[in-house]
């Protein structure tokens, strides 16, 4: 149910544990520069060795069926239709909030050297697993090569699109923000509640308690189901209550000399969960985010796909039905949470998935997808002017932030192995809200 790194073939296992794996470690971390070609951890340049002879269909596989974010990839589809009228498209969902079904079925298939086209992947070590067992073509110049990717792309974007290699291999298309609360204005004012003046995460306990108090609504709307959000609102609030130093050193693996902070974090998500509906353990993030929208449901922490949902919504505009702020104690910081798409091989459709990524490398791709998706784009060269108020200030933060971290929940901070750990132990506290248990389980979750 997430992208673990359990061995994708044999040679995984053999290149994870040389020096394959610490040369991918050691370039992720380094600055974007030019991809070379060659090198290790990618397949030759797209098209080439066992690909097969290429026809006109793409299969793209993804997990965007939401509210807002179906409507983004219709709109990417659709011009891409217009700038390749001769690829059919074979839109093939794999649904599930943060990819939680998409692995299983990407890493089947690839296992049987059955690969779609392309899927949705987040850039970044998400990627590892794959570039480790050479399973993505390089598309330095056949992809990144045109439409002035390289100059255009910001350069951390760029080091990510890599995977851990020397070389591109996915297509970056976006840039969510994870920090932010959002919240229904109408309800928050009905209980006298000013979000701007929440300083950090304990004074937004006071809130959902004066909510509680004053309203009938939802003080915060949550999903349990999946225990990725709630991983996330856990690296949110630590950030809040600790700031991003002490979270690098979470994510590298120093748990244990973080332990209070650790605890006090976990502690504070336990005593938010007093305040989640009622049903978060059988509702997805889309339909906890559609009380806020309905004025059931005050408050919400989610990244910024939650406004691609607002968006789509008739009725709900921004400013007027719902505002936003970084949730306490992270102003100045931008988690980002990002999305591509890859050029895998053994490809069914080499030609029409070169088409697909170089069409999604472009100003109008990512124009037409991220004013629809509630993100900013990673190029650096679309106009802001059709993306609405929000997504402008939001593009302002970004410019303005201090630090960017990345997110364990959407797969940039740690291998996906260290990553599946976590979301076990945060399986286990969601049933249990044993805060040392789930500090224990923390630590041993770099054991891998
Ligand atoms: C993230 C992804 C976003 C959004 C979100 C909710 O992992 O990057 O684009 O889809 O999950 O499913």
């Amino acid at each position: 149910m997430t992208h673990d790194d359990t061995p994708i073939s044999r040679r995984t296992i053999l290149k994870t544990t040389g020096a394959a794996g610490a040369a991918g470690l050691t370039g992720l971390a380094g600055c974007a520069g030019d991809g070379g070609e060659g090198g290790d951890g990618t397949a030759t340049e797209d098209g080439g060795g066992s690909d097969g002879d290429g026809d006109n269909a793409l299969e793209i596989v993804h997990w965007w069926t939401a509210g807002g974010e179906k409507e983004a990839l219709d709109a990417l589809l659709s011009g891409f239709k217009e700038a390749y009228p001769d690829v059919e498209v074979e839109n093939n969902p794999a649904p599930g909030g943060a990819g939680s079904a998409l692995d299983t079925v990407i890493k089947n298939r690839v296992l049987n050297e059955d690969p779609p086209s392309t899927f949705q992947i987040w850039p970044g070590k998400a990627l590892f697993p794959y570039t480790d067992a050479d399973l993505l073509n390089d598309i330095s110049e056949s992809v990144w090569g045109k439409n002035d990717m390289k100059s255009a792309y910001l350069d951390g974007v760029q080091a990510a699109a890599k995977g851990g290699t020397e070389n591109f291999v996915s297509v970056p298309i976006n840039i969510h923000r994870l920090n932010n609360l959002f919240y229904n204005k109408s309800v928050v004012e009905s209980a006298n509640v000013d979000p701007e003046s929440i300083n950090d995460p304990n004074q937004l306990l006071d809130a959902l308690d004066t909510i509680a108090q004053e309203t009938d609504a939802t003080p915060m709307a949550h999903q349990t189901q999946s225990p990725w959000s709630t991983v996330q609102l856990w690296e949110t609030v630590f950030i809040g209550e600790q700031g991003v130093g002490e979270f690098e050193d979470f994510i590298a693996g120093n748990v244990e000399s973080l332990e209070s902070e650790v605890k006090s974090s976990l502690e504070r998500v336990k005593s938010y969960s007093e305040y989640f509906p009622d049903d978060a353990g059988s509702i997805s993030w889309d339909t906890a985010n559609s009380a806020v929208v309905e004025g059931e449901a005050a408050f919400i922490h989610q990244g910024d796909w939650a406004a691609g949902q607002y968006k789509a919504s008739s009725e709900f505009e921004y400013d007027t039905d719902w505002g936003n702020t970084a949730f306490p104690g992270t102003s100045g910081v931008y988690s980002l949470v990002m999305d591509s798409f890859v050029f895998p091989t053994n490809n069914p459709s080499p030609e029409a998935t070169r088409k697909f990524l170089t069409y999604a490398g472009t100003k109008d791709a990512q124009r037409r997808f991220n004013a629809k998706k509630g993100s900013i784009p990673p190029r650096t060269d679309v106009s802001m002017d059709e993306f609405g108020p929000f997504l402008q200030a939001q593009s302002e933060d970004f410019a303005n932030s201090n630090e960017q971290p990345t997110t364990i929940a959407h797969g940039t901070a740690v291998r996906p192995s260290v990553k599946s750990n976590i979301e076990s132990a945060f399986a286990s506290f969601l049933e249990s809200w044993d805060v040392d248990a789930t500090y224990d389980e923390l630590v041993s979750a770099f054991d891998v």
